[in-house]
């Protein structure tokens, strides 16, 4: 197999045996394309993976605070760290993402025995921590929270890209979000937008093209709000690479569905061949009320007037959303509505969740009344429905033949691969097939969650 060019690179970097090192990561794609950056910085550092946490030297903790349930997530595991930095003292303990953000300094506070906390913005500081690491000196620790506009510059060719290398990556386009939406901790964790040069980001498209990957999905906070310095916009990027990387498959995402223009949308069907049929357009709620008091900058109607216009363009396209349940002030009669919704759509899959109170939120000042067992309850009923739903639009699959993207084997059945279709449906299916490889895929089966099938003749 060829080497790639990241590696290659990583090796003249190479400063030999600095450690190991281990990273845990919660949280979206964005945090999950940071941490492949961090184990770049790492590697370029001259560390090397270590087999679990108790075999490291170093360990990163990249941390999600969307909700509170994901930041407790990471006291919880610190506290479990502890342990290990007990018994070695030169192991270096680092908080990274959302919640180093927020927290800083305060997180010494809750475990003091964290060396570093650098938020989403500031990881380029890591090289200075690394380069003071194992130093005789007394280590003072480290926070850097600073929202650097330099951020979005970074050695591409050194991220180190997980598993599915061959077959898939991320890619950033824009950081940060200048939305203000009330419940929402995120313009505060990434700070405002912040937009790579297209240029860019097609060169590192076509390195990841040239090095075997069929499918990048574009990243972003808002990522249709992508605009570069030249005035290039999603709609010239989607086009751009359709035409001139070679890359088979096209996916982007977060959307702000008030930011879907009519010029992104045609683009879409211009990029249509190479674009990928399944976008995710988090509504929050089908209640225009609602959506006024928590500032989306759109009604229900018009999120229904941009769905109807994808589909004049692009008839198959799917759609999967994210909903808040038990908005501050949310009636049975407006959780209604976004059960309507749901069914106007309808959506292939949607992420849903009780609202959870964030600081530094506008909607703070609301309070909280929606009692939890009410959330739960509406969450449930919610999730029942949905889950109908989308049995009954996977079984729209089935006796037909699907090009599946393979990403490795099941994790639950040795003998079974598992892929995506186009549309991002899991695939489960028996017969030839090879990681990172795209083939055609007879489906026979589904539930609600995943497709089951045979390889079909044909393909890699
Ligand atoms: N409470 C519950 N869910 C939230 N989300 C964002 N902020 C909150 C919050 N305070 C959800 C939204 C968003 C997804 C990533 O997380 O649905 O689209
Ligand atoms: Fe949060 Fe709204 Fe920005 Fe999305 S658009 S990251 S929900 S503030």
């Amino acid at each position: 197999m060829r080497t790639p060019q990241w590696r290659r690179n990583m090796t003249t970097l190479h400063r030999a045996d600095s450690g190991r090192y281990h990273i845990e990561t919660w949280g979206c794609q964005m945090n999950l394309h940071d941490s492949e950056k961090l184990a770049g910085a790492l590697e370029r550092n001259g560390y090397v993976r270590a087999g679990s946490a108790e075999d490291a030297d170093v360990i990163l903790l990249n941390t999600c605070s969307i909700r509170e349930k994901a930041a407790e997530k990471v006291f919880s595991e610190l506290g479990r760290l502890k342990q290990l930095k007990d018994g070695n003292p030169n192991l270096l303990l680092g908080v990274c993402g959302c919640v180093a953000q927020q927290e800083g300094e305060k997180i010494f506070g809750r475990a003091p025995y964290v060396d570093f906390v650098l938020g989403p913005r500031a990881t380029s500081t890591l090289d200075r921590v690394l380069a003071d690491h194992g130093k005789a000196t007394l280590k003072p620790r480290v926070v850097d929270t600073e929202y650097r506009k330099d951020s979005i510059q970074f050695p591409y060719d050194a991220i180190r890209r997980e598993g599915l290398t061959r077959s898939k990556a991320y890619v950033t386009v824009i950081e940060g979000c200048n939305h203000r939406c009330t419940y929402c901790i995120v313009p505060t964790t990434r700070g405002r937008e912040i937009c790579r040069p297209m240029s860019e980001v097609i060169a590192e498209v076509s390195m990841l093209a040239d090095q075997g990957v069929h499918e990048i999905e574009f990243l972003g906070q808002t990522v249709n709000a992508y605009r570069d310095a030249e005035g290039n916009t999603l709609a010239e990027l989607l086009i751009a690479t359709a035409r001139r990387t070679g890359i088979h498959r096209i996916r982007f995402t977060t959307s702000h569905p008030a930011q879907m223009t009519d010029r992104l949308m045609d683009a879409m069907g211009e990029a249509r061949p190479s674009l990928c049929r399944y976008l995710h357009l988090p509504v929050q709620s089908g209640s225009s009320d609602v959506l006024k008091q928590m500032k989306r900058g759109y009604d229900r109607e018009t999120y229904l007037e941009k769905i109807a216009a994808i589909r004049r363009r692009i008839p198959d396209m799917r759609f999967g959303t994210d909903i808040i349940v038990g908005f501050p002030g949310e009636t049975e009669a407006q959780f209604q509505e976004t059960l309507s919704l749901m069914q106007t759509v309808p959506f292939d899959t949607v992420y849903s969740f009780t609202y959870s109170e964030r600081p530094g939120t506008r909607a703070l000042e609301f309070g909280d009344p929606v009692p939890l067992g009410e959330k739960m309850e509406r969450l449930h009923r919610l999730q029942s429905m949905q889950n109908q739903i989308q049995e009954q639009r996977n079984q729209d699959w089935v006796g037909t033949t699907q090009p599946v993207l393979i990403e490795g084997r099941s994790r639950r059945f040795s003998d079974r691969w598992t892929g995506r279709t186009e549309q991002h449906r899991v695939v489960n299916f028996t017969g030839a097939g090879q990681e990172g490889s795209i083939r055609p895929v007879e489906i026979q089966r589904a539930t609600a969650f995943s497709l089951y099938g045979v390889a079909a003749p044909g393909g890699a």
